[in-house]
């Protein structure tokens, strides 16, 4: 069977895309120095116990001089607990099912901005500006500042090698500089909007947090800005990830596609299962916190553990014919938002504009299809799974 990784020659680290199992659910791989996590079973324990499973990855990478106060990604408890509760104050279900008509708005825009009525480009026509602009304007940041985001972002993304704490290259030095050098530059264009805000509240979610209180004390300036980064950098690559891959399962699966274009109301369940068969987020790190017995492997404390959500998606313990993209499929317990504590805070947002652009996108676009001679060009990072570039053809013939 042709797949989508072998059709547009994916990362040939992603092997899960080519309907290849691992051999085992758990496995230390000596070149980089960490373990693989890839079963469903092994990833929802890790995913579920914070306590052996810490997120402060940093602690055992190279030195890292950023601050990660307010890094929620990587806290543990309690402090990930506190400041989780902070900031969901501010990024309520309600502030998100209220952009719905934003959302719709800003899709029809910016599809009526294309220029070619036979062509589209997803990715710099739709699903790359639609959550910068959704997420920078919830914030209170100038959506018109994008190509300022998007310069750092994508440079932030640029490494295209497997991390590894074995051979610590010059290569691998310099792309952890340059990520650095990128997350400062967002750091002080966010620390900028967060001093006026202070001076200048408004109605944004900068203005909420800085005035959120945890235990009658603020965030510090450096919790502030690094959870406004984590916010619009997940704003950035994600859905633009999700919407992109979810078009391409569709493209690959016309008969999937021939339905969700007749019964729009299928769109939720077909977003779900391209978050399992097309995972945004391959891998999450953690560490052990002690000794643990996990898969059949006896796994030291202080070890870097990747966990390949994208592999577990196609875990075929918990997935019935786990290589069908199968939107019906009722459970679909996949872990493309993670698991536990750090469950993605974003997801209903993500969700939300998943389905309205679709939704807008299949009624604008009776005909949409891959072009077989500009082939989509993908996020190189062997850690993810997203298109950069996916041109479509929309015309009839
Ligand atoms: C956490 C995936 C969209 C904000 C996570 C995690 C995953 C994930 C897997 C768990 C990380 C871990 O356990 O280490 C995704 C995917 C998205 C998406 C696949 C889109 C399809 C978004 C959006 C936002 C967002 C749109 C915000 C605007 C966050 C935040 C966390 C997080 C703040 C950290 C939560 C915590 O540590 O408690 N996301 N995300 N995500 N996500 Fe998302």
């Amino acid at each position: 069977m042709t797949t989508i990784a072998d059709t547009w020659g994916l990362h040939e680290g992603h092997f899960w895309l080519r309907g290849r199992h691992p051999d085992q659910p758990v496995s230390f791989d000596a070149a980089t120095g960490m373990w693989n996590v890839f079963g469903h079973p092994e990833a929802l324990r890790v995913l579920g116990d914070p306590k052996t499973f810490s997120s402060d990855t940093a602690r055992v990478l190279p030195s890292m001089e950023m601050s990660s106060e307010g890094m929620l990604t990587q806290m543990d408890p309690p402090a990930h607990g506190k400041l989780r509760k902070l900031v969901s104050h501010a990024f309520t279900p309600k502030v998100v099912a209220d952009l719905e008509p934003r959302i719709a708005e800003l899709t029809h825009e910016l599809l009526d901005e294309v220029a070619d009525p036979d062509r589209l480009e997803l990715v710099t026509d739709l699903a790359y500006p639609l959550p910068v602009i959704v997420i920078a304007e919830l914030l209170g940041v100038p959506g018109s500042d994008r190509h300022l985001f998007k310069q750092w972002v994508d440079r932030m993304f640029e490494n295209t090698q497997q991390f590894s704490l074995v051979n610590q290259s010059d290569e691998q030095e310099r792309s952890f500089t340059v990520a650095m050098e990128q997350f400062r530059h967002l750091a002080d264009y966010i620390g900028e909007h967060a001093d006026d805000r202070r001076r200048h509240p408004r109605a944004d979610l900068l203005t909420k947090l800085v005035e959120a209180e945890v235990d009658g004390e603020r965030l510090t300036q450096a919790e502030v800005v690094n959870f406004a980064n984590i916010l619009l950098v997940a704003g950035h690559i994600t859905t633009t990830m999700l919407l992109g891959n979810t078009v391409l399962c569709l493209d690959a699966h016309p008969e999937q596609f021939a339905r969700t274009r007749e019964d729009r109301s299928t769109i939720p369940a077909v977003i779900e299962e391209s978050l399992r068969f097309f995972s945004p987020f391959a891998a999450l790190g953690r560490v052990t916190n002690v000794d643990v017995e996990l898969g059949g492997q006896h796994v030291p404390a202080d070890q870097l553990l990747m966990v390949w959500i994208a592999a577990a998606n196609r875990d075929p313990r918990e997935f019935a014919d786990p290589d069908v993209f199968d939107p019906s499929r009722v459970p679909n317990p996949h872990l493309g938002f993670g698991r536990g504590i750090h469950f993605c805070i974003g997801a209903p947002l993500a969700r939300l504009e998943g389905r309205v652009a679709l939704d807008i996108l299949l009624d604008r676009f009776p005909h949409l299809r891959t072009d077989p001679d500009e082939p989509p060009r993908f996020i190189p990072s062997p850690t993810m799974t997203g298109v950069r570039r996916l041109p479509l053809l929309t015309s009839g013939s």
